[in-house]
């Protein structure tokens, strides 16, 4: 777990069999050697485990101030995290509980995926992400997942190739993290 100074690209999911790793690598690979993966799984998070409330930012776990550091330390966040039962994975939102402070003014993309791109968990990240005033970028692609893929549940994904078609659609919209990231919270 290392501090950053450039841009996270957290994936959403901790399932043993996930693809939002390699999801998120390829997002980070767009987005150029700035960005880097977080794995939530390397997190450690317990859930819930802290016990003030973020906003009061007495953290006693180790793992929530390095979480808090790294946050902290981004330009900006990518969130790239599939939809679960027309939601958002429990871990993701976990994760963000941990913090509070360090969302303020954050810039932040969500890059969601599912069969139809994953738009009820955007809708429902924009919402919770909103209260917590990070400065979202006024594009967040849903990545379609083929039928076969879905119905896979795991295994392969090649993004370059599954994810062709809005590969320009994902560039345009780090380029407006960029654009966030050069302008001050106001
Ligand atoms: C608990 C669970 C709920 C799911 N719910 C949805 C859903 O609401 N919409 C959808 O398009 N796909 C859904 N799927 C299929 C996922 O899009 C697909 O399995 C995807 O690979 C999950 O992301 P992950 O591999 O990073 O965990 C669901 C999958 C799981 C495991």
């Amino acid at each position: 777990m290392t501090e950053t100074g450039g841009y996270l690209v957290v994936g959403g999911s901790t399932r043993p069999t996930r693809r939002s790793p390699v999801i998120a690598q390829w997002v980070a690979d767009l987005g150029g050697p700035e960005f880097s993966v977080v794995d939530l799984r390397d997190l450690n998070l317990g859930l819930d485990d802290e016990p003030g409330i973020p906003a009061i930012h007495d953290y006693v776990c180790e793992t929530t101030r390095a979480w808090s550091a790294m946050v902290s330390a981004a330009k900006g966040v990518v969130f790239v995290t599939p939809q679960y039962n027309w939601g958002y994975p429990a871990a993701l939102k976990n994760a963000i509980d941990h913090l509070y402070r360090e969302w303020k003014g954050k810039p932040v993309l969500l890059v969601t995926y599912g069969s139809r791109g994953g738009d009820k968990c955007a809708a429902q990240l924009r919402d919770i992400l909103g209260g917590l005033d990070v400065r979202l970028t006024a594009t967040t692609p849903g990545l379609k997942l083929g039928r076969d893929r879905v119905a896979a549940n795991d295994g392969a994904i090649e993004p370059e190739i599954d994810f062709a078609d809005q590969r320009d659609e994902v560039k345009a919209a780090l380029g407006e993290l960029l654009a966030l990231a050069a302008t001050n919270a106001s």
